[in-house]
């Protein structure tokens, strides 16, 4: 890593005690280099910077999603908003972009920029999408959409990139891949949010509830609540949640069968997932894409 990757990391890593930490589960690189692997690349250190800007522009999106989610806890730690405040945020979201645009020109390939980037527009799309719109107007089909735009689109990037340089014969599999386990990933972290506690997870347990986002899970959970306990789940939008107001949404999920509906629908997405991984050559790189898959599903935080 140079020296400028890890003043990045530095930028959005600096806990309050002034230690680097880079954090994460580093996902969207790691499935970037498994991919190179699978499709025949057999110098992988050729590709960490291509599988390193995916990791920028990740973490440039949580800078951005925590000023519009005002969410203070991110990775077990201050968010950078709120170590800082947004100003720093939202510049030091942008410093990765354009950092995660630099890795990417190495590649001397228009195309392995402008996929890549198309990934942060169609972030910005999905979020625009739910802009002031109408909360009770939104379907379950809007909410897929969502995940699809706002996580699936980075992920189906991350995993199709390496095509461009290695064999454009595997783009199809790989971004269709990257696309389905994005949208399961996606889900899993929206049932997390009304399901595991806040030391679990490392960012604000119900956030989700509290900013009155309409996740899947919370959906179903609204269709299976009914009279005051639906206006119970309501009012906590912008509300103080107490610590009995989480415990209740996480028994409601549960007891709803709001929680075992989403992680049914997540499952149908890494069935795809799945499928899609069957047309590539068998290799380990593939056989560790197909773990991924089972980490998403039992992952727990
Ligand atoms: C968080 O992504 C944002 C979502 C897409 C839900 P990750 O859960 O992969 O975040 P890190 O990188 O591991 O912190
Ligand atoms: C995913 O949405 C955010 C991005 C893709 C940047 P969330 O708002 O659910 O992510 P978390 O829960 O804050 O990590
Ligand atoms: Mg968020
Ligand atoms: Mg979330």
């Amino acid at each position: 890593m140079d020296r400028l990757w890890l003043d990045a990391l530095e930028l959005v890593g600096v806990d309050g005690a002034g230690a680097t930490r880079a954090g994460g589960k580093l996902l969207r690189p790691a499935l970037c280099l498994m991919a190179a692997g699978a499709i025949g690349a057999t110098d992988l250190k050729r590709y960490v910077r291509l599988a390193a800007s995916f990791e920028s522009l990740h973490i440039a999106s949580l800078a951005h999603d925590d000023v519009l989610d005002r969410a203070l806890l991110r990775r077990g730690a201050a968010s950078l908003s709120g170590l800082w405040d947004n100003h720093a945020a939202v510049l030091g979201g942008d410093y990765l972009v354009a950092r995660a645009v630099e890795m990417l020109a190495e590649y001397d390939s228009c195309t392995v920029i402008a996929k890549a980037i198309r990934s942060v527009r169609r972030m910005a799309e999905g979020e625009l999408f739910f802009f002031n719109r109408d909360r009770d107007a939104i379907t379950h089909e809007d909410c897929i959409m969502l995940a699809r735009q706002k996580t699936a689109s980075l992920f189906a990037e991350a995993c199709s990139a390496p095509s461009y340089v290695v064999d454009e014969a595997y783009r199809e599999p790989l971004f269709e891949f990257g696309d389905q386990l994005g949208i399961a990933f996606q889900l899993v972290d929206d049932i997390l949010d009304v399901t595991q506690p806040t030391e679990k997870l490392g960012k604000p347990a119900c956030g989700d509830v509290l900013e009155g986002k309409r996740t899947i899970p919370i959906m179903y959970l609204r269709d299976a609540l009914t009279g005051a306990d639906r206006e119970r789940l309501d009012a906590m939008e912008n509300a103080e949640i107490t610590d009995a107001d989480r415990a209740w949404i996480i028994e409601q999920a549960h007891e709803t069968g709001a929680q075992e509906r989403a992680e049914a629908l997540t499952r149908d997405f890494a069935d795809r997932a799945r499928a899609a991984l069957t047309q590539l050559p068998e290799s380990p790189y593939r056989d560790a894409m197909d773990g991924i898959i089972d980490f998403v599903l039992v992952r727990g935080a």
